[in-house]
């Protein structure tokens, strides 16, 4: 069986009611908004971010889930596709999933319009049904995600970047909101605060293995259904280019500063700037990086007993860091 297949199949049936009432929480009067939501929910993800939901909350009960575990899922899964709509018109990126960005298609002005729909929308969902425990953990991650891409802009393009800040922008970013789910998702079934704690915190360290991994495609050129190598050209530095920067000669230091700074648009300049990082063992070094947050995150969930819903989670686990897109 395939991979994504063997992680969903104990949580099958509620993947497939979450499609549907993921697709009539974004529902409108506006025409317009219904044929780009339309488009969306056609080219979905790879929905991860539901899943940890309704792994999380079928561990802690051994397999229930109630209509707070959903409510939550949609939540999230409205932000996260928010966030990207957004992302694509911050990144300049034309690409997403395969297909043409929201930006690529409809510019800027009606993908910040629909990405804020999309932001309200899923706060209106936890108001509706006064769970306000779950707009607390869901409206501190939007808060989080924006000052993560806020601090991106300011400091990413610093060339004296250091790790412990590309750590905390990944952390802002990416792992707030991967926290966000597991937190949710435990705690839509249970009240028990340390559990939900628990599960926030294994959240966390995966999320940071899985913007690591997403930081290391920019270096490939697999097909990932988005573009690669724009992140150097965005002066973006990420783990790999930081870890190089900060361990070779000075006059090669001044060689690669001199290429991000200068000559980020000529192709043939960043193609050797990537072959740099993956000779001087860039990839390497975020690669065992990931690996590490990878090893807490499994090493909490030690805490719970076997089970297939727990066996789920650790294949997904190390699917974050295996992954092919
Ligand atoms: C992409 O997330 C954005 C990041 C935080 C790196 P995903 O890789 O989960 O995106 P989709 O939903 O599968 O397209
Ligand atoms: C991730 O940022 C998007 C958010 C966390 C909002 P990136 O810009 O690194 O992600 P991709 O590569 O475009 O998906
Ligand atoms: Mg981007
Ligand atoms: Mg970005």
């Amino acid at each position: 069986m395939k991979i994504v297949a063997e992680i969903k199949e104990p949580i099958a049936e509620e993947m497939e009611l979450f499609e549907k009432k993921f697709h009539d929480a974004m529902l409108s009067k506006v025409a317009l908004l219904n044929r780009i939501t339309f488009y969306i929910v056609n080219r979905k993800g790879k929905q991860m971010r539901p899943m940890f939901i309704f792994l999380a909350a079928k561990i802690v009960t051994n397999g229930t889930v109630n209509e707070r575990t959903y409510r939550g899922a949609s939540m999230i899964e409205l932000i996260h596709t928010a966030s990207l709509v957004h992302d694509d018109v911050v990144d300049e990126s034309y690409k997403r999933r395969g297909f043409f960005s929201i930006n690529a298609l409809w510019k800027n002005k009606i993908a910040v319009l629909v990405g804020d729909f999309m932001f309200s929308k899923s706060l209106l969902l936890s108001v509706e049904y006064e769970d306000y425990d779950l707009l607390n953990i869901v409206s501190s991650a939007i808060k989080e995600m924006s000052e993560g891409e806020l601090m991106q802009l300011e400091k990413a393009r610093r060339l004296d970047i250091t790790e412990e800040i590309y750590y905390d922008i990944i952390r802002q970013k990416t792992a707030t909101l991967i926290a966000a789910c597991c937190a949710i998702g435990a705690g839509s079934v249970v009240k028990d605060t340390a559990e939900v704690e628990r599960f926030r915190k294994f959240g966390e360290l995966i999320g940071m293995a899985f913007q690591i991994k997403d930081d290391l495609f920019d270096y490939g050129d697999e097909k990932i259904g988005k573009p690669t190598g724009i992140d150097i050209k965005e002066q973006k530095m990420t783990l790999p280019l930081i870890h190089v920067l900060n361990n070779c000669s000075s006059s090669d230091k001044r060689w690669l500063i001199n290429s991000i700074k200068n000559h980020n648009r000529n192709k043939k300049r960043v193609k050797e700037v990537i072959a740099f990082v993956k000779d001087n063992e860039g990839l390497l070094y975020a690669e065992a990086k990931m690996q590490q947050y990878k090893k807490e995150a499994l090493d909490l969930l030690r805490h719970y007993p076997d089970s297939i819903y727990k066996d789920s989670l650790i294949l997904m686990v190390n699917y974050v860091v295996n992954r092919k897109k």
